[in-house]
């Protein structure tokens, strides 16, 4: 469907790495309603990554952007100004990797190398971006911006590992620079808490698929798609959004707030006897 909700609106979309990504499909909704926009990613997805085939059919430049540099940011920055012809109104973080999962090192035993590394590009990366936006004046007043996180900033999820961190300081920068950015600038700052979903990043988790069935069963609506994580981020980039900010905000069909449901009692019930009635086996008298 469409609103033409975002009709003459300028952004910065970084992190569409295949067709799976959620940034892709950000970067597709927001094509079709109205909005134009420079992609972004790491140069090393540029060349592994098939970028090039969305930036054909969106109408759109890609600009490569390690987001650890703060000189690639500025460039891109500088550069989407110049290529939209005018400030920006809306920009999607949606960078996330962990080393430590990558190497399949346990959290009691983590590289602190391989740590730094995954917090400087999912974390601290989302500090650097709105820095150089807001040091550059570069955003227009009433402008959005979003950044992708997961409920393992609040809850345990034990094999979420080292990005569980990283979550939580990418939502606490939100907060904290949402409220420098709001009242300078008129700009919102939110993370959205979006439901497992099958892309690069989210199948990289050990054990993903017993892990996004879990929560399928779990969810009153089911798990949020990629395409329904884009819809939402579409409203807040939208005018519909003004005075939504500092928010953490859950797109994940009900998970968040669920403590079980049926369908995975019923699961965990067929294997389950209660202790009274479990039969105790003799141990075997050997002669
Ligand atoms: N997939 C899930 O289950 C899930 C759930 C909740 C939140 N998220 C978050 O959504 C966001 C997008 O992930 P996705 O699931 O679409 O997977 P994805 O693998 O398609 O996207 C991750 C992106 O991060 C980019 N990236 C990595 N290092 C970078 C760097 N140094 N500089 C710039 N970009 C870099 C990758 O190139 C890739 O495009 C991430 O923040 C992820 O943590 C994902």
């Amino acid at each position: 469907m469409m609103y033409n909700l975002l009709k003459g609106k300028r952004g910065i979309i970084l992190g569409a790495l295949d067709s799976k990504s959620i940034a892709w499909k950000v970067a597709e909704r927001a094509h079709e309603e109205g909005a134009i926009f420079v992609l972004s990613n790491a140069p090393v997805a540029l060349r592994l990554g098939t970028i090039a085939e969305l930036a054909e059919k969106t109408g759109s430049e890609v600009i490569a952007a390690d987001a650890t540099s703060i000189m690639d940011l500025e460039d891109l920055v500088d550069g989407a100004v110049k290529i939209l012809g005018g400030k920006i109104d809306f920009v999607l973080h949606s960078i996330g990797m962990s080393v430590n999962v990558r190497r399949g090192n346990h959290y009691t035993h983590q590289d602190y190398n391989f740590t730094k590394t995954g917090f400087d590009v999912s974390a601290l990366s989302f500090h650097r971006l709105m820095s150089v936006l807001y040091q550059r004046d570069a955003m227009n007043e009433w402008g959005s911006i979003v950044a992708l996180s997961y409920m393992a900033a609040q809850r345990v999820f034990p094999d979420y590992n080292d990005m569980a961190d990283n979550k939580a300081y990418l939502e606490s920068v939100a907060r904290s620079f949402g409220y420098f950015f709001g009242r300078d600038k008129k700009v919102r700052v939110n993370t959205i808490s979006q439901s497992p979903t099958p892309t690069t990043a989210g199948s990289g988790v050990k054990g993903f698929d017993g892990f996004i069935a879990y929560a399928e069963q779990m969810s009153p609506l089911g798990n949020a798609t990629a395409l329904e994580c884009a819809d939402y981020t579409i409203s807040l980039f939208s005018d519909l959004t003004k005075k939504v900010t500092l928010q953490n905000l859950f797109h994940d069909g009900g998970f968040s707030n669920m403590g079980v449901s049926n369908a995975i009692m019923d699961n965990f019930m067929k294997d389950f006897q209660p202790e009274e009635t479990k039969v105790v086996e003799e141990p075997k008298k050997t002669k």
